[in-house]
C-alpha cells in the first residue's frame, strides 16, 4: 500500500467512526441482501453487530501499522472464523457489502482512490485469512 492510500484509509475510517450505528446498519442490510443465508451466523443485536463491524474495521486498520506482525493472528482470526462457518466464498461478499456500505456512509467522499486503498487492504487481509483456515483443512499427521 502507497503512503497515500494509508492516509485516505485512515481518513475514511474516521469519517465512518462517526457513524458507527448508520455503517453497521447498511453494511448488514447489504450482506444480507447479497446473500440471506448468512443471517444465520451472527448472532446479537445492532449494537453488537455494530461493535463488530468496527472490530473487523479496526483489525484491518491493525493491517496498516503493522503488517508483518499481524500474520499470525490474522492465520489464527481466519481458523476461528472456519469455526463459525464462514467459508472461502463468503470473503468475497463481505468484501462487497463493504465497498457498497462505504461507498453509502461516505457518498462523495467515496473516490475511485479510496475505492481502490480499501479493496488491497481487504484484499491483503483477506488472503492471509484464508491461508489460516486452508491450514486447519490439511489432514492429520499419523
Ligand atoms: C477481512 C475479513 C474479516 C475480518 C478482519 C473480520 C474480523 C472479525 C472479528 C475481529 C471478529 C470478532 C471475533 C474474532 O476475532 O474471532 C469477527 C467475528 C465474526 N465474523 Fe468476521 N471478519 C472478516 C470476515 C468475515 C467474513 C467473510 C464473514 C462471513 C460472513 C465473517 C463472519 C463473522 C462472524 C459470523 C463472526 C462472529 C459473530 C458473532 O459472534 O455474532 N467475518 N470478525
Amino acid at each position: 500500500m502507497t503512503p497515500e492510500q494509508v492516509h485516505l484509509i485512515r481518513k475514511s475510517f474516521a469519517e465512518l467512526s462517526r457513524h458507527e450505528h448508520i455503517a453497521a446498519l447498511v453494511f448488514y442490510r447489504r450482506l444480507f441482501e447479497i446473500d440471506p443465508n448468512l443471517q444465520r451466523l451472527f448472532k446479537g443485536d445492532i449494537e453488537e453487530q455494530s461493535k463488530k463491524l468496527l472490530e473487523m474495521l479496526g483489525v484491518l486498520i491493525a493491517m496498516l501499522e503493522r503488517p508483518l506482525g499481524l500474520e499470525l493472528e490474522l492465520k489464527a482470526m481466519g481458523l476461528r472464523h472456519a469455526g463459525y462457518g464462514v467459508k472461502d466464498e463468503h470473503y468475497a461478499m463481505v468484501g462487497r457489502a463493504l465497498l457498497d456500505m462505504l461507498a453509502e456512509t461516505l457518498d462523495r467522499g467515496f473516490t475511485p482512490e479510496v475505492r481502490e486503498a480499501w479493496t488491497a487492504l481487504y484484499g491483503a487481509v483477506e488472503a492471509v485469512m484464508k491461508m489460516g483456515a486452508a491450514e486447519a483443512d490439511l489432514p492429520e499427521r499419523v
